[in-house]
């Protein structure tokens, strides 16, 4: 069946692997062709309307079953095991408010919901490798975190986009841990940020994000180790040096700054040769950039300089 699409295979609807996002991707395209003209939306609880056809899909794998996406996760703040999902909805994800800092042209701070009633939401289906050999498929939405950077106008000196999770150890036990450097932080260049994979979430599975996945806003950098992926964040803060992120405070051999995924890399403590994509029994491959090396290796000048992938 011909694409609408061509020229990224990414973007083939044709290609989904999940009958859930199939079926309920084609009918949102057939009531949408009906009620609005071509324009394939469907209304959605809480931040509006996402269209269900993914801007990019995975055709190799299997989307990750909702239950075992939502309920094995890793956030820290809230303990340091897989089964985290009952305690993470002690946090409170509205109000909440989103401050821009550091070098913009003027520091702001807003409410998430006048954020979102700005932006396009839209669908990704994404590959997430944990630094961890673990993986998953799953179909986020959001929008482009380039959209954000866009909004804050960084001056020209800034160089690293630093994002922050909230601080509230009456709600987090985890934070009470005081050996970890709260709150968790993470880190990309502008480049990175800017780059059209680099993705704000707000939803996944077709709902609000569960406070599980990092409710109610996280980011999706697919290309690189999911610690990148910070969740539930509260500030953006635009920098001119490169500042130490959560994980490399406690452990920079093991998990640095540009963690890009690399099966020829080995963490210090274990190959990342293979992965478990949670739910299947078989290991599978891990692929260098985790697939998505075509469109973020001219990122990284030397290839073949390993600290790109540690
Ligand atoms: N963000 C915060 N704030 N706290 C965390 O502990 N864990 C990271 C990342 N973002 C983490 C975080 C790690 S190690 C991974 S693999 C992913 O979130 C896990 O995302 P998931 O639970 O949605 O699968």
């Amino acid at each position: 069946m011909p694409s609408p699409l061509p020229s990224r295979p990414w973007q083939l609807p044709e290609r989904l692997v999940t009958p859930e996002a199939l079926v309920f991707g084609r009918r949102a395209v057939l009531t949408g062709l009906s009620a609005l003209g071509g324009a394939a939306l469907v209304p959605r609880t809480g931040t509006g309307a996402v269209p269900r056809v993914p801007i990019w899909t995975v055709d190799d794998r299997k989307l990750t079953d909702e239950k075992l996406a939502t309920t094995y996760n890793n956030f820290y703040e809230f303990g340091s095991h897989k089964q985290i999902a009952k305690a993470a909805e002690a946090l409170k994800t509205r109000p909440w408010t989103i401050r821009i800092e550091g070098l913009v042209e003027r520091e702001q701070t807003f409410d998430i919901d006048d954020l979102l009633a700005k932006v396009a939401l839209e669908e990704r289906i994404y590959r997430h490798r944990c630094v961890e050999a673990w993986s998953m498929v799953v179909p986020w939405s959001g929008f482009p975190l380039a959209e954000l950077v866009a909004r804050a106008r960084p001056l020209g000196s800034a160089k690293y986009l630093v994002m922050q999770t909230f601080l509230d150890a009456r709600t987090a036990p985890g934070q009470r841990a005081f050996w970890y450097p709260w709150p968790y932080t993470e880190a990309l260049t502008i480049a990175e940020a800017t780059h059209e994979l680099a993705f704000l979430v707000t939803g996944v599975y077709g709902k609000p994000l569960p406070n599980s996945m990092g409710a109610p806003i996280r980011l999706a950098v697919p290309w690189k180790y999911g610690f990148k992926s910070i969740k539930s964040i509260v500030a953006f803060r635009f920098v001119e040096n490169r500042p130490k992120t959560f994980w490399e405070e406690i452990a920079d051999h093991e998990y640095g700054f540009w963690a890009n995924v690399n099966p020829d890399v080995p963490h210090p403590r274990w190959s990342q040769r293979m992965e478990q994509l949670l739910g299947e029994s078989e290991k599978i491959p891990t692929k260098i950039f985790n697939g998505y090396g075509e469109w973020v290796a001219h990122l990284y000048p030397d290839l073949r300089d390993p600290v790109y992938f540690r």
